[in-house]
């Protein structure tokens, strides 16, 4: 009998150990889990149509770019801003928002920026000066037309503010984009989009 459930033990154990099946030409490296026979559930992302997406607490799907997994880290395509608009996507879903009982928070990588913000915004530490980084996004690329001549700030995700959500609502911003590790001075065709999301190692 109790052989029986120290075997079941260990199959149980051995298959939750599992890393999942490649979702199109990308690896899921363990602990990250699309399914319920493979990773680790708590780490829970989704293939769909042979493209792997992150969802945030609100219920927004987010392209998966790449997977570090020896750093523990994924980045995640930021939203699109809706043609001739300042709206990005995900606005109806709050931004970029991570439940905070799972293991991922947003790391000290991102630079974010923020567009069409209302005065209100200029009294959080922000960059809205008229060099931030956020009106080369405005006025040389095609995707940030729309925000032209609105309110924009960028700031660094670092460890002095939320690393669990990057949020815009109607009267605050409305539109963002975010850059991988930008250093001033970079060229905007250099400029390396994407959320950099990092998780907790199972222990
Ligand atoms: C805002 O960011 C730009 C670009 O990095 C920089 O040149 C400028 O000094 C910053 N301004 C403030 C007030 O921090
Ligand atoms: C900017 O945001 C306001 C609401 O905060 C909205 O009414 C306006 O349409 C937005 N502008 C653009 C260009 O999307
Ligand atoms: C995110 O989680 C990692 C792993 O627990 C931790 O090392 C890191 O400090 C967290 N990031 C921030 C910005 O707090």
């Amino acid at each position: 009998m109790f052989l029986i459930y120290f075997l079941m033990g260990l199959v149980t154990h051995a298959s939750a150990l599992d890393s999942c099946p490649k979702c199109g030409n990308m690896e899921v490296p363990y602990p990250l889990s699309t399914g319920d026979n493979c990773g680790d559930p708590r780490y829970g992302i989704y293939c769909k149509d042979g493209a792997l997406e992150f969802l945030s607490a609100k219920g927004f799907y987010y392209k998966i770019l790449s997977i570090n997994p020896s750093a523990y880290k994924l980045v995640i395509e930021p939203p699109k801003i809706e043609k001739n608009t300042c709206y990005s996507s995900d606005l109806g879903f709050e931004g970029l928002r991570l439940d905070e009982n799972l293991p991922f928070n947003i790391s000290t990588h991102n630079t974010v920026m923020l567009f069409n913000c209302s005065d209100n915004v200029l009294q959080s530490p922000m960059n809205c000066s008229s060099t931030s980084f956020c009106r080369q996004f405005e006025e040389e690329e095609q995707e940030g037309s729309g925000c032209k001549g609105t309110l924009c700030c960028h700031f660094l995700k670092d460890a002095s503010i939320t690393q669990y959500m990057i949020r815009v609502r109607v009267g605050g911003c409305t539109a963002y984009t975010c850059v991988l590790d930008m250093k001033p001075g970079d060229p905007i065709d250099a400029w390396n989009y994407g959320i950099e999301l990092q998780w907790v190692p199972p222990n």
